[in-house]
């Protein structure tokens, strides 16, 4: 614990600090002051800073990669759990699975996308959902899944792939699919799901220049932190990311809407359809 007052920031450099993380994160944390000191003070006292401002000075004049990847680390919420929105992963398996297995018949690959996966409950259950949907088939098809985030931290506890067991992880899926580490009392996804997934650094900022167009993409509960010009430019970026047609989908977060849009259709609670 950390008996120390929190470290504090001027008016102004807390107003750089919220300019530069939307600029070039686009997260909006104008209204997070309170999260900035108590999440960064701890951190910034173990590498001998007392104060705010030659910690920003220095990350702003040189960009330093350790610099940048604490402020990441810190100042992202990778709240998520497994099953998340449980009815998202029904429609994925009754209705999208069914459409993009016989579209994909021939080549026998699917591209799923988890764009914000934090650290990885959500790539592994759509891994999970996978391998229930093709069952004995699925040494047959390619459907690994790319899962992105730009905080390191939770990309490292993602490939670790321990984890607590959820309550509701139904018991046959926690005997196939987990195995108990004795030591610790977590769980390990097992290396079939794990396999499954393709975890990568990414800037959601960024342009999205994968080699290949995506059926599915889950970016659920990581625009509800940009604001809008910030969410209505990634989603014509993700929209061109997508292949073309209708068995193409986007899910965003119950929390999240896309308004009225010609890009996508509503076809489920926040489920989308390219147009
Ligand atoms: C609350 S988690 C959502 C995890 C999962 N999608 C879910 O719904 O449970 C939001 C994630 O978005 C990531 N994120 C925020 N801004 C990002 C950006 N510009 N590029 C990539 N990932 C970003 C954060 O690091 C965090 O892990």
């Amino acid at each position: 614990m950390d008996i120390l007052h929190d470290i504090s920031i001027s008016d102004r450099d807390f107003h750089r600090l919220v300019d530069f993380i939307q600029k070039n994160y686009g997260i909006d944390l104008s209204k997070k002051k309170t999260l900035i000191t108590s999440r960064l003070s701890h951190s910034l006292r173990q590498r001998g800073y007392t104060e705010m401002a030659p910690f920003l000075e220095h990350l702003f004049s040189t960009k330093d990669p350790d610099d940048l990847e604490l402020i990441l680390n810190k100042l992202t919420t990778n709240y998520t759990y497994f099953l998340r929105e449980t009815d998202h992963f029904t429609y994925f398996q009754n209705k999208i699975l069914p459409e993009l297995a016989e579209k994909h018949k021939r080549d026998k690959v699917l591209s799923i996308w988890s764009a914000g996966c934090s650290s990885g409950e959500e790539p592994y259950t759509l891994s999970i959902y996978l391998k229930e949907f093709f069952g004995s088939q699925a040494s047959q098809w390619d459907t690994r899944i790319l899962a992105t985030d730009i905080s390191q931290q939770a990309l490292a506890k993602a490939q670790k792939g321990l984890y607590q067991m959820p309550a509701d992880m139904p018991d046959t899926w926690v005997r196939r699919y987990f195995t108990k580490d004795r030591a610790s009392g977590l769980y390990q996804v097992a290396p079939s799901i794990r396999n499954n997934v393709i975890f990568r650094p990414f800037n959601l900022m960024d342009p999205i220049h994968f080699r290949i167009k995506f059926d599915v993409i889950f970016c659920r509960n990581v625009m509800i932190y940009f604001d809008q010009p910030t969410r209505d430019a990634l989603v014509r970026r993700f929209w061109e990311a997508m292949r073309p047609g209708p068995t193409s989908y986007f899910f965003i977060s119950h929390s999240e809407s896309l308004g009225q849009t010609p890009l996508f259709r509503l076809v489920a609670p926040s489920i989308y359809q390219k147009k």
